[in-house]
């Protein structure tokens, strides 16, 4: 289809809270995700959210493959998640460093759940219902997390934790965007 453009940190889509789909499984839907890959692939993601694209829509995607630049982070299915909603699995969080595509070339050490149950739907209205941990369950809070208008950087605790990319090389574990 097309690869968009990502809206960076600042422009104002990426505060506001994006609304539900309520029809599945529509040629404007299937586009929009169609778009979503696109983007997300083009520039090597791990997920992207629609708001990043200008889309005020509550659909993330992500996927991590095995790839020798990551070798800690295990592989993520593709998933298209439309609507969806989080429920922690327990109170534990851990630290770990976090990039976005709309904010290019930082990285920051961020809390999150380190277990939770996400439940939504894919394009065609199918619902989807796991319990995940560790980098999946990030992943899928940090794109959640653009539904809410929230981009990492306001959830890093320490600023000192917050920097660009080359110049925390040897002080962070490196993780996709
Ligand atoms: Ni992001």
């Amino acid at each position: 289809m097309a690869i968009r453009d990502v809206l960076k940190m600042g422009h104002p889509v990426l505060r506001e809270v994006a609304a539900p789909v309520t029809r599945f499984d529509t040629v404007e839907l299937h586009r929009l995700v169609l778009d979503m890959d696109d983007t997300m692939r083009s520039l090597d993601g791990a997920g992207l959210a629609a708001p990043q694209i200008g889309v005020g829509l509550r659909v993330v995607i992500f996927e991590v493959n095995a790839n020798p630049r990551y070798p800690h982070v295990e592989a993520i299915p593709y998933t298209v998640l439309v609507n969806p909603v989080l429920t922690p699995a327990g109170d534990e969080m851990d630290d770990g460093w976090e990039g976005c595509l709309s904010v290019p070339g930082l990285r920051g050490l961020v809390p999150r759940y380190r277990q939770l149950r996400y439940q939504g739907r894919d394009a065609r209205g199918n619902w989807i219902d796991r319990t995940v941990e560790g980098f999946h369950a990030r992943v899928v809070q940090h794109e959640v997390d653009h539904l809410d208008g929230i981009l990492y950087p306001q959830r890093v605790r320490d600023l000192r934790n917050f920097g660009f990319e080359d110049a925390l090389v040897g002080q962070m574990t490196p993780m996709p965007d």
